[in-house]
Order: structure tokens, then C-alpha cells, then sequence
């Protein structure tokens, strides 16, 4: 029996909406048992056109997990556990137990809207023999002058996101990808995060961050005419293999809370540009109104300043690049000295990154307000493939 079927694990029905106000999942049947609240009942197709884990709402925890091929497993040892990996998730994901040797840590409680997610980083084509398949999208991003990375916590063959509503939920599936990996690829490196609970706020709201902003507000929307082109390689992109796909940009930055915290709520809101309250534009109205990039004050000077972060990374700054941002804040405890490392896992997806983050990072780097208050400790680039379709395993088109 199913963990499902064991506890019935239906509850209420209709849409459950994620911290963003995002879609999170769809909530399975009405229940005979007794019925989990939405949060545990969330649940998230694995099958589809896209993998899940990229357009879904945030969620309240999160594992961002880089693995490398064990020395001697090459292409015919990653199909496999592409294949268990898939299987896994598949079943994590509908609320059943792992196919084996199950932990029990999720024992009780729904999918609770977890969403599992792979990706191929540029060193997985060598490993493999598949250097023809790489594609150029995964060219190392270029060195930027802020950089501080850390490279046994960057990059990686293989790249899995792990995304839930509840902690254990999300433990229990990285654990079971762990095993799943066996002898085939070794942990690289991993990164904890969270988010609000949903729930938390009385009606669905743009997430804060851990610097105290609304941090989403001008994302992507799915309904816009636009959105698809921007995120996702087109159904005829090259390489084929990655049709449907996406291109995840990973950016551990750490956030200089010692130095934020000490500017006034006025000073901090002209690094942004937007109001830290209810994330206006500091030109006015409310959250959704189209920022004044031209309105001055009475001694004439922008109200929103020339270097403000949400001015200078808009798409009408950077010849119309564009991403869809989907973080994770971290807390890894305190230095030595006590301060905290603490900051955001910066993921964001695009069809192309050089026409996503790399341009705007470079504009970032060349004088952002906020740069003197964040760190880049870490970064990836992971190619991620399009979702299975029903018996597939995810990147069966490359690796098969
Ligand atoms: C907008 C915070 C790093 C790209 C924003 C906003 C905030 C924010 C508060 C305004 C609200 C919104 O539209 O979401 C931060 C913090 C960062 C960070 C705290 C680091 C810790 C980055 C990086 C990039 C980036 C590294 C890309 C290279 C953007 C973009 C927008 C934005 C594209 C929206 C611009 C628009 O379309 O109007 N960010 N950001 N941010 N940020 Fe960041």
C-alpha cells in the first residue's frame, strides 16, 4: 500500500497557494480518512511539459544538493540513476513511501506540495562523453569583479532542488536521493533554505527576505504573452534534448545583515527603490504600480536613484533580459566573531543566461546600491531538461 492510500492523505480540495501567492499544487480527492489541511494535501505533478519546481510558488523549506559522478561511472551509470532518481521523486511527490528501504521521517504527513528537480552542470558532459550534447547555454558565466565564490561549494556534475511545505517532508526526499545515488555519484556540496510558511500571513503576499523587502514583486508572470520565452527553451530549441527546459542560475549570497541593519528604513529603501513596507516604488501607489523611472523631487533629484537594485535590473535597463526569480533564505549560524551568515539562495531560471542573469549581474557589478551589502560566496549554472513525459525518466532524451 501507498502512503497515500494508508492515510488517506486527501483533505480539503480546490488550489493551495504558495507564500508567493503562486500556485503551489492542486490538492488531491476529497478524503474518506481523516483529512490533512491543505498545507500537507498540497501536491505537484511530476510528469508534465516542465519539471516541477520552477513556476510553482515558494515553498516554506528547501534543498539545493550538487553531486559528482563517482570516479569510473560515466554515461550508462547516470542514465540509471536518472531513472532511479525519477522514480523516486514520481512517488515522493503523489505522498507514497520511497521504493526502498523507506525512512518513515514523511510517515504521516502529504506531499505537502514537494517538488523535486534536476539539472546537468557543464562538467557532466565530459564525465559522460556527451561534450557534442552540451549546450552552449552552460558556457561558465563569466568572472565578476564582486565574486568571493567558493569553489568546493560551487558548480557540480549533477544539481537536484528539493522544494516543500513541511521540513521533514523535504529531509525525507533528499535522504532518499541520497541513497538513491549509491556508488554512482558523491554529495558535492549543499545548501539549506526556507521560506514563509504558508499560512503565515492572513491573505497570500509577495515573500520578504532577510533583509526585510518584498522580494518577487516584478517577476514573471505565467499569464503573461511573454512568460514561456523568457523562462523556457522553446518546444524546437537547441539541443533538442533540452526542449521545454530551463536554465537554473545558483548564487549563494550571503547578506551583510551587521552594515544593512544599521541604515535607517529611508536609506535602505533607496537601495532598492521600492518602499520596504509594502514594496511601492519610491516614485508611489501601491506595489503593482509601474515604477517613475523620470519623477524628481522638489530639489530636482530622482526619487528613484540612478543605482537603486530594482531600478537598474529592470528588463527595459538590460536590452529586455529577464528571469524568473525563485530564492530560498538561508541561516548557516553565526562567524566566530557573531556575525551571521545568513543571506539568500539565489535561483533563477531563463531560457538563455545571456539573456537573463549574466547581462544583469554585470550591470549589478558595476555599481548596484545594495552590492556593498551582499557577498557571492557561491555559483552554479545547471542545464535543466524538460519534464518526463509518463514512463519517462528526466533527461531520458539525453542520456538514452
Ligand atoms: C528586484 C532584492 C540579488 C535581479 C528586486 C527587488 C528586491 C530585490 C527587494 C524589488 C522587488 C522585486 O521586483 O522583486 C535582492 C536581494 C538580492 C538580490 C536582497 C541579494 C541578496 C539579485 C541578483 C539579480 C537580481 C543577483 C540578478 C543578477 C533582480 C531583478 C529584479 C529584482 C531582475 C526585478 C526587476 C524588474 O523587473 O523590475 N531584488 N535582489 N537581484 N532583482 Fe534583486
Amino acid at each position: 500500500l501507498t502512503r497515500r492510500k494508508l492515510l488517506g492523505t486527501a483533505g480539503a480540495t480546490g488550489l493551495v497557494l504558495g507564500a508567493a501567492g503562486g500556485v503551489v499544487g492542486y490538492t488531491a480527492q476529497p478524503s474518506r480518512a481523516t483529512p490533512l489541511t491543505s498545507v500537507g494535501a498540497g501536491q505537484v505533478m511530476f510528469h508534465g511539459k516542465h519539471q516541477p519546481g520552477i513556476t510553482e510558488g515558494l515553498q516554506a523549506r528547501g534543498h539545493l544538493v550538487a553531486f559528482d559522478l563517482a570516479a569510473g561511472a560515466g554515461r550508462r551509470e547516470a542514465a540509471a540513476l536518472l531513472r532511479r532518481w525519477s522514480q523516486t521523486a514520481r512517488r515522493l511527490m503523489a505522498g507514497e513511501a520511497a521504493p526502498h528501504d523507506d525512512t518513515d521521517v514523511a510517515r504521516d504527513a502529504g506531499p505537502s506540495s514537494l517538488t523535486v528537480t534536476f539539472g546537468f552542470g557543464h562538467s557532466f558532459f565530459g564525465r559522460t562523453g556527451l561534450e557534442k550534447q552540451r549546450p552552449v547555454a552552460l558556457d561558465p558565466l563569466p568572472d565578476f569583479s564582486s565574486d568571493h565564490l567558493d569553489k568546493k561549494r560551487s558548480d557540480g556534475d549533477l544539481w537536484v532542488q528539493i522544494g516543500a511545505n513541511d521540513a521533514l517532508v523535504a529531509f525525507h526526499a533528499l535522504r532518499a536521493l541520497q541513497k538513491d545515488a549509491g556508488d554512482a555519484a558523491r554529495l558535492r556540496w549543499q545548501m539549506n533554505g526556507f521560506n514563509r510558511s504558508p499560512g503565515a500571513t492572513s491573505h497570500p503576499m509577495t515573500a520578504r527576505n532577510l533583509m526585510g523587502q518584498l522580494d518577487g514583486t516584478r517577476n514573471p508572470k505565467p499569464r503573461e504573452a511573454d512568460f514561456d520565452q523568457r523562462v523556457f527553451v522553446s518546444e524546437s530549441g537547441t539541443p533538442s534534448w533540452m526542449a521545454n527546459g530551463s536554465y537554473a542560475v545558483v548564487r549563494r549570497i550571503r547578506m551583510l545583515l551587521d552594515d544593512w541593519e544599521k541604515l535607517s528604513v529611508a536609506a535602505q529603501e533607496s537601495v532598492i527603490g521600492r518602499r520596504k513596507s509594502d514594496g511601492a516604488a519610491l516614485s508611489g501607489g501601491t506595489e503593482t504600480t509601474e515604477m517613475d523611472l523620470e519623477k524628481t523631487d522638489a530639489k530636482g533629484n530622482l526619487v528613484v536613484p540612478i543605482n537603486a537594485h530594482a531600478r537598474i535590473t529592470r528588463p527595459d535597463q538590460n536590452g529586455g533580459a529577464a528571469m524568473l526569480r525563485r530564492p530560498f533564505s538561508y541561516h548557516d549560524g553565526f562567524d566566530q566573531d557573531g556575525v551571521p551568515d545568513a543571506g539568500l539562495l539565489f535561483v533563477c531560471w531563463q531560457a538563455d543566461p545571456l539573456r537573463g542573469f549574466v547581462p544583469v549581474q554585470r550591470k549589478l557589478d558595476r555599481g548596484d546600491a545594495l552590492s556593498q551589502y551582499i557577498r557571492h560566496e557561491a555559483s552554479g549554472l545547471f542545464a535543466v531538461p524538460g519534464g518526463a513525459a509518463e514512463g519517462e525518466y528526466v533527461g531520458q532524451r539525453l542520456l538514452e
